[in-house]
């Protein structure tokens, strides 16, 4: 029984740094013409249930981000780096600016 919360509770965290992270990359924002992340990205829900966000049912962690074609604009934080189960980011047809977090050895697709 204390094992199970204490297995819960760092899944809980983990996904909490995955939710952490991509708020953060909500924040480095700056337009959004469809207001799909502005209005989607809530902590009202799930990060796994957030458009864009695919998390593996294995780890329960997010394993793969596409935001292509949102027509989104900003910069990249450093944070997206804290995505350590990533495995697929998708981000064509946008301006964003700044470095991919050189931590993800990923599909990269820009
Ligand atoms: C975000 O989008 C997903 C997929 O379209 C939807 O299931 C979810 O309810 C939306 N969440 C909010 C807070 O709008
Ligand atoms: C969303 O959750 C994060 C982490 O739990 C917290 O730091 C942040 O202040 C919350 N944002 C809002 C708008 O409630
Ligand atoms: C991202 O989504 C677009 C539109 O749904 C799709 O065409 C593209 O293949 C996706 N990218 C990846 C890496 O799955």
């Amino acid at each position: 029984m204390i094992a199970y919360a204490f297995l819960t509770t760092i899944i809980a965290m983990s996904l909490s740094t995955d939710q952490t992270a991509l708020l953060s990359l909500k924040q480095h924002i700056t337009s959004d013409p469809f207001a799909a992340v502005s209005r989607n990205w809530t902590n009202s829900s799930s990060v796994c249930s957030w458009i864009g966000v695919t998390c593996s049912s294995r780890h329960h962690r997010v394993a793969a981000l596409n935001l292509s074609h949102m027509s989104l604009s900003g910069t990249i934080p450093p944070q997206l780096g804290h995505l350590s189960f990533l495995v697929s980011l998708d981000l064509k047809s946008n301006l964003l600016s700044g470095a991919i977090p050189q931590v993800l050895e990923i599909l990269i697709i820009i």
